[in-house]
């Protein structure tokens, strides 16, 4: 034998040499949902490690994660629902906390990144991305709502939206309302190939924002969220939001979408985030409390294999445990 590949695999240290790819904690956005009121720490259930975090007591929370490396937060809040309602207005009013508690984090830790999130589900009484009517989702309306978030999220002083609602022209909407407004430097991380996938459950969960059960409202995100099937299609998305002047795009999930990671890492020179969603952390959380996989070694693999696959900035609920895990090794 001319070729033995194991001589590079010989000692820790040579296989140090080698190594294609790495994870730093820098790659990483680690996702925090947020609710209103006061000393508020609530365990998902559904998601263990996670929590809804009123804004007092996730400033502790955020600064251990900085202690730990991790500069790059996205945001999520749970909203009462007394406040939602068919059109999301809540989402741009002036006394909604998630905007408040932007403000506040950014005041604390002026140099954090915060994402923020752009989608009508949250507010909406109807459990969907958009405004629903006669039983359907109405693009063009909801476009001038997301702009309206959009203002408002970029002046309580978000550095990045996350357009996660999948809307036909909302990047070019947002980025025409943003410049207006002279949000010149407010970012966008496109949610691009952003499938209609069952591993969304833990974060319905987290923020109570499923879609309602009724005759008149559609039971499921098919009319906008990708088909599972696709490839070629999130080269379409990928192309206008390019258009449109996005800053990053998004594949979602990441784990089970490894191949349109590394399409879009081929054939676009933008960033390439993926969310490696809550139903893909729970499945490696479940496993390992049974004693079916390993945590300390299963977690990292995964992250890693999305790395691998092309991608450059990964949002995971494992951020903290990895950031742990690095530091207890050097
Ligand atoms: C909704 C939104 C969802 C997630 C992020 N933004 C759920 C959905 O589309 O129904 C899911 C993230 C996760 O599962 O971790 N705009």
């Amino acid at each position: 034998m001319q070729n033995r590949p194991r001589r590079n695999r010989k000692s820790k240290a040579i296989r140090g040499l080698v190594t294609e790819t790495r994870l730093h904690t820098d790659h990483l956005i680690y996702p925090l949902f947020l609710v209103d009121g006061n000393g508020v720490k609530e365990e998902i259930s559904s998601l263990p490690g996670n929590y809804r975090w009123s804004v007092d007591s996730v400033l502790s929370e955020i600064e251990e994660c900085i202690s730990l490396g991790i500069s790059n937060f996205i945001l999520f809040p749970k909203i009462d629902q007394s406040k939602k309602d068919k059109k999301g207005t809540h989402s741009y009013a002036g006394d909604n906390f998630y905007l408040r508690a932007c403000a506040k984090i950014k005041m604390h830790f002026p140099e954090v990144t915060l994402i923020s999130d752009v989608a009508l589900d949250p507010y909406s009484i109807d459990g969907h991305d958009g405004i629903v009517e006669n039983g359907k989702i109405q693009n063009d309306e909801t476009l001038e709502i997301l702009c309206k978030m959009s203002t408002a999220q970029a002046d309580a002083g978000f550095d990045i939206l996350g357009p996660s609602d999948m809307m036909d022209g909302r990047v070019g909407a947002m980025r025409g309302a943003l410049d207006q407004n002279s949000f010149f430097d407010t970012s966008i991380m496109s949610y691009t190939a952003k499938y209609a996938s069952a591993f969304y459950g833990p974060f319905r969960d987290a923020l109570d924002s499923a879609p309602v059960e009724s005759d008149d409202i559609p039971k499921d995100k098919k009319t906008y969220q990708m088909n599972p099937a696709n490839k070629l299609e999130s080269l379409i998305e990928a192309e206008l939001d390019e258009l449109e002047g996005a800053d990053f795009l998004m594949v979602k999930p990441a784990l089970h979408y490894l191949d349109i990671i590394h399409l879009l890492k081929e054939s676009s020179n933008l960033p390439i985030a993926a969310y490696h969603v809550s139903g893909e952390c729970a499945m490696l959380i479940a496993a390992c409390q049974k004693g079916w996989l390993d945590y300390n070694t299963a977690m990292p693999e995964a992250l890693l294999s999305i790395r691998r696959a092309g991608c450059d900035a990964i949002i995971s609920y494992f951020a903290k445990d990895y950031a742990q895990l690095v530091q207890n090794r050097l």
